[in-house]
């Protein structure tokens, strides 16, 4: 059982809740593995709202709902909706409420989460909100680390390269931050550097970081966490267009102390595809386990054990 009705924010997610949440991955891994379905959720229905684009975790999420036998309801893009109309996210949620037992939502405001789930009368998942967070793809990321690697501790961990609006680096270093012995390399253009408020977080918690525009940097870490430029953030073109090709990992690069190569994708520039067949490179399979991280989050929220 979980300790709160709705996941907003990396914030609620502490060592020990990470580690019930990834055991029970571990047992809805098996499932997915044997291409089973398990009739865990099959009484609910959890809907999915996505108003910006998303292939991976929508995909993922109603596939791990499938797995558990939950009926979906699905809306991509705001246009086939009534906010088309002027509605507030506010009231649909609470409209939303009333047709399922969950709802998964991904919004395009920053911040947009917490309003949202207060708005809700069932459990909320946070499914990314503007360049804020992201917090199940972190779960998918300590996934793949622990499987991969065996341990989420003693990490040097090197995030690149847009750290300013990429909220999969957020929700990763605000839960990665609390254990033992991680520290992290921010590489980034001067302009694209980790927001203030994520460092006062590390500075708060005495983690060791440093920020380069160096590239160089990536060879002493043990993971690459890399993330495309989010070009749909940017203020102006013109610092996307300058780094998009400058900012990009080719296997020449890659060293002997670089175990893991993490990125929750989409890849545009930021890897060559060289690199996909180093046996560090972890991506495809870092999305392939969203469907277990998000079938043992579901039946977790609603209450079904896992
Ligand atoms: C990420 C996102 O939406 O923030 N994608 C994902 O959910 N796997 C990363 C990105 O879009 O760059």
């Amino acid at each position: 059982m979980l300790p709160f009705v709705s996941l907003v924010s990396s914030v609620q997610l502490t060592p020990d809740i990470v580690d019930d949440i990834l055991t029970a991955a571990e047992a809805m891994h098996s499932v997915v593995l044997a291409k089973r379905r398990t009739a865990l959720l099959a009484d609910t229905v959890v809907a999915l709202i996505f108003l910006e684009p998303s292939s991976r975790t929508m995909l993922s999420f109603q596939a791990a709902a499938q797995r558990l036998n939950a009926g979906t309801l699905l809306v991509h893009g705001k246009e086939s909706t009534s906010l088309a109309k002027g509605e507030s996210i506010q009231d649909t949620m609470k409209l939303v409420s009333g047709y399922a037992d969950l709802i998964v939502a991904r919004l395009p405001e920053t911040g947009a989460a917490v309003p949202a789930a207060a708005a809700c009368s069932v459990p909320f998942i946070n499914a990314g909100d503007g360049a804020n967070e992201h917090p199940t793809q972190s779960l998918i990321d300590l996934y793949t680390i622990r499987r991969d690697l065996g341990t989420l501790e003693g990490l040097h961990v090197a995030c690149g390269f847009d750290p300013l609006h990429s909220r999969t680096i957020h929700s990763l270093v605000s839960v990665l931050s609390q254990y033992k012995g991680t520290r992290f390399t921010f590489v980034s253009p001067l302009g694209l550097r980790a927001p203030e408020s994520l460092k006062h977080m590390l500075d708060a918690r005495g983690v060791v970081y440093v920020e380069t525009d160096d590239l160089a940097a990536l060879a002493q870490a043990d993971v690459l966490y890399l993330n495309r430029l989010q070009e749909e953030r940017f203020a102006d073109t013109k610092t996307f267009d300058t780094n998009r090709h400058r900012y990009r990992l080719v296997s020449d690069m890659v060293s002997a102390r670089n175990r893991l190569i993490l990125d929750p994708l989409p890849r545009v520039d930021e890897i060559a595809e060289d690199v996909d067949r180093l046996p560090q490179a972890a991506y495809f399979r870092q999305a392939h386990n969203g469907v277990p991280v998000r079938m043992a989050l579901l039946s977790l929220l609603l209450r079904k054990g896992a």
